[in-house]
């Protein structure tokens, strides 16, 4: 199965490519720009890798990225991940990025779309992989800081797929933020946002109903409240799971208790995504392989997954029909 899994062709739906600054290079980025960072050894930032909750690993994070500074730097992160793309036969990735942790130090948001864009091209020269660049809001700011995101996002419009919503969940629920998806939404973005990772059912009605988006990242907590199960069933909404983040930040305490299975016998579109790979300990292969083996998933189960990626995904029509399709043929012959 894991051989099977590894050449699965796939895509990947929930991915912050911040979430993918491995150790190396956030030690390589720190000495080409002089910038000192709290840890002495990759071993050192192992060790401080261990979450008691979403907000702990937060910090982490946020500190972590302070290393990227010039267009260069977000070159080398997306192209280490798309790199990772192409050994894991991921043929689409929807990449999320967050402006405001790198424009709120100073960092022109030209430096990290310019940087970013340069390695998707690349990608999809290079291996055909194509890829979307979701513009996350961080929820523990304000709205108004958000509007200023979106404004300036604006000479960058061809090259932004959709807005999204992540950082802080609990206390920062998605009404907060409903003006803003509206303007995003009449500008042309599509509209996503994590809810119920942490935060309660509530916080998902929200976002359904409020946001108005079209695939929820995360979702996990849908599960506590039937009628809305009902709902994101009636209206083919997508959940992005992420399952080692899940068992990291302790939204499943144990992989085993993981409600994967319960979310597909339920008839809910489940996708299988790594979240923030560097720091989780597993690329996208990896969750897929984890979540296999610890829930005993049949191979019609792990086909279903891959295809709902395309399915789910925000490619054209005619474009998700033939990488579904690809699924099914690589299904039929391994
Ligand atoms: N930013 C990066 N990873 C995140 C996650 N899992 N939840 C919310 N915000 C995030
Ligand atoms: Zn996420």
């Amino acid at each position: 199965m894991k051989n099977f899994i590894s050449k699965l062709p796939k895509a990947e739906l929930h991915l912050h490519i911040e979430g993918s600054l491995e150790p190396e290079l956030m030690f390589a980025l720190a000495q080409r720009n002089r910038i000192e960072i709290p840890y002495n050894s990759i071993e050192e930032v192992k060790e401080a890798y261990k979450f008691s909750c979403l907000q702990d690993f937060l910090n982490i994070y946020y500190s972590g990225a302070s290393v990227l500074i010039q267009e260069e730097d977000f070159y080398d992160l997306t192209m280490a991940y798309l790199t990772k793309c192409n050994e894991e036969n991921i043929l689409h990735a929807e990449i999320m990025f967050d402006p405001q942790t790198h424009t709120h130090r100073g960092i022109a948001f030209e430096t990290v779309i310019n940087g970013i864009q340069k390695a998707r091209n690349e990608a999809q020269e290079k291996w055909g992989i194509s890829s979307f660049l979701i513009m996350s809001f961080l929820r523990h700011l304000s709205e108004d800081d958000a509007f200023v995101t979106l404004e300036q996002s604006l000479p960058f419009k061809h090259l932004i797929k959709a807005v999204g919503l992540d950082s802080s969940e609990k206390g920062n629920p998605p009404s907060k933020f409903y003006k803003v998806f509206e303007a995003s939404a009449k500008l042309g973005y599509v509209l996503l946002a994590h809810a119920g990772e942490e935060g309660p059912a509530e916080y998902v009605w929200e976002a359904i109903d409020g946001l108005k988006i079209v695939r929820i990242d995360h979702g996990n907590n849908c599960l506590t409240d039937e009628k809305l199960v009902n709902q994101i069933i009636q209206r083919d909404i997508a959940l992005t799971v992420c399952p080692l983040s899940n068992l990291e930040l302790k939204v499943v305490t144990d992989l085993k208790l993981h409600p994967l299975k319960t979310m597909l016998d339920k008839g809910i579109k489940a996708t299988i995504n790594s979240d923030d790979p560097a720091y989780f300990g597993g690329y996208l292969n990896q969750n897929f392989i984890s979540i296999q083996e610890t829930l005993n998933l049949s191979e019609a189960d792990v086909v279903l997954l891959a295809k709902n990626s395309f399915e789910y995904s925000l490619l054209e029509e005619n474009r998700k029909q033939e990488l579904m399709r690809l699924v099914e043929d690589y299904a039929l012959k391994n």
